[in-house]
C-alpha cells in the first residue's frame, strides 16, 4: 500500500487534476469533513468503480456549523484518515486550511432555495448556504467529471444536485446508498458522541422509519402513521425535531396520498447527539 499524496493548496490540486484530465482520465471527487468511516469509504469505492482517478477532500467547513454546533470539537483524526484513504487507493487527498478556502475578504455565499427549505434547513439557519458555498468551491477547484454524495444526508444531496444543475456545472452528481451498522444505525462521524447505552437504543430510529414507511406504502394515510411514529420515538427517549414525508426528487411536502416517489426523513435529538436518517418509501 503506497501512501496517498496530499494537496494543501488549490494550485497543487489543479495541477494534479489537470494532468489526469489531459491524459483523458476520468476524475471523481468525494467531498468529506474527515473522521472517515465505512460510509465515506463506500463513496470512495463508488468513485473508484467509475473513475480512473479519485480525489477525496477533507475540510471541516466552518461556514456550515451554527454558533452552538460542534465545529471546534468536530473529530479530526488526520493520520487515521490518510491511512484509510491510502488503503482505499485514493489518488489524492485535498486538505486545504481554512484560509486557503476562505481568505481574508471572502464575501460570496451561495444560497439554494427549493430543496434546502424545511427539514434540516428549518432548524439549522445558514447551514445549507454554508454547504452550497463550500461544495460549489470544491467542485470548481477540483473540476472533476463526477462527485459522490451519500443518501445519508439526503437533503444535502438534493441541494447539491439543484446547485450543480442551476449553475450549469458539467459534473455528474452521484448519490450513494446509506451504509449502516448491522443493527440498522446509519454510520455517522457523530455516533462517537453516543454513550454505550444510547448506542444500543439508537437503531430504533431506523426501525421506526422502516415500519412507518411500510405502513404508509401499504396504504395507511401518512398523517396518523407519522403521529404514531413520533410517539414511538418519544417513548424510546428521542426528541423528534422533524419526521416528514417529502417528494423524493424535489423534497416538496407531499399531499395526503403520495403518488410520486416519496422519501421519509427524520432528525431527532438523543442525549447530546443529533441523529438524522431517511429511507425511500417502498
Ligand atoms: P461528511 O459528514 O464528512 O460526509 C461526507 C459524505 O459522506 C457526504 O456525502 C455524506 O452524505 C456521506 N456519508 C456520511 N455518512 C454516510 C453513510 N453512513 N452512508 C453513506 N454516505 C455517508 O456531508 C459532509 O461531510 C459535508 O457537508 C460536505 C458535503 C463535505 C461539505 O462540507
Amino acid at each position: 500500500m503506497s501512501k496517498v499524496p496530499v494537496a494543501r493548496s488549490i494550485a497543487e490540486l489543479r495541477k494534479r487534476v489537470a494532468a489526469w484530465r489531459a491524459a483523458g482520465e476520468r476524475v471523481g471527487l468525494v467531498p468529506t469533513m474527515g473522521a472517515l468511516h465505512a460510509g465515506h469509504l463506500a463513496l470512495v469505492a463508488a468513485a473508484r468503480a467509475e473513475c480512473r482517478r479519485v480525489v477525496v477532500s477533507i475540510f471541516v467547513n466552518p461556514r456550515q456549523f451554527g454558533p452552538r454546533e460542534d465545529f471546534a470539537n468536530y473529530p479530526r483524526p488526520e493520520a487515521d484518515d490518510l491511512t484509510k484513504l491510502s488503503k482505499a487507493a485514493a489518488d489524492l487527498v485535498y486538505m486545504p486550511a481554512v484560509d486557503e478556502m476562505y481568505p481574508t475578504g471572502f464575501a460570496t455565499a451561495i444560497s439554494v432555495g427549493g430543496p434546502s427549505e424545511g427539514l434540516c434547513g428549518a432548524q439549522r439557519p445558514g447551514h445549507f448556504d454554508g454547504v452550497a458555498t463550500v461544495v460549489a468551491k470544491l467542485l470548481i477547484q477540483a473540476a472533476p467529471d463526477a462527485a459522490y454524495f451519500g443518501e445519508k444526508d439526503y437533503q444535502q444531496l438534493m441541494v447539491v444536485r439543484r446547485l450543480a444543475h442551476d449553475l450549469n456545472l458539467p459534473i455528474a452528481i452521484v448519490g450513494v446508498p446509506t451504509v449502516r451498522d448491522a443493527d440498522g444505525l446509519a454510520l455517522s462521524s457523530r455516533n462517537v458522541y453516543l454513550s454505550a447505552e444510547e448506542r444500543s437504543i439508537a437503531p430504533n430510529l431506523h426501525r421506526v422509519l422502516r415500519e412507518t414507511a411500510a405502513t404508509i406504502a401499504g396504504g395507511e394515510p401518512p398523517a396518523p402513521a407519522l403521529c404514531r411514529a413520533t410517539a414511538a420515538l418519544g417513548e424510546r427517549g428521542f426528541k423528534v425535531e422533524y419526521l416528514e414525508l417529502r417528494d423524493a426528487a424535489t423534497l416538496a411536502p407531499l399531499a395526503d396520498t403520495p403518488i410520486q416517489p416519496a422519501r421519509l426523513l427524520a432528525a431527532v435529538h438523543f442525549g447530546r447527539t443529533r441523529l438524522i436518517d431517511n429511507i425511500p418509501l417502498a
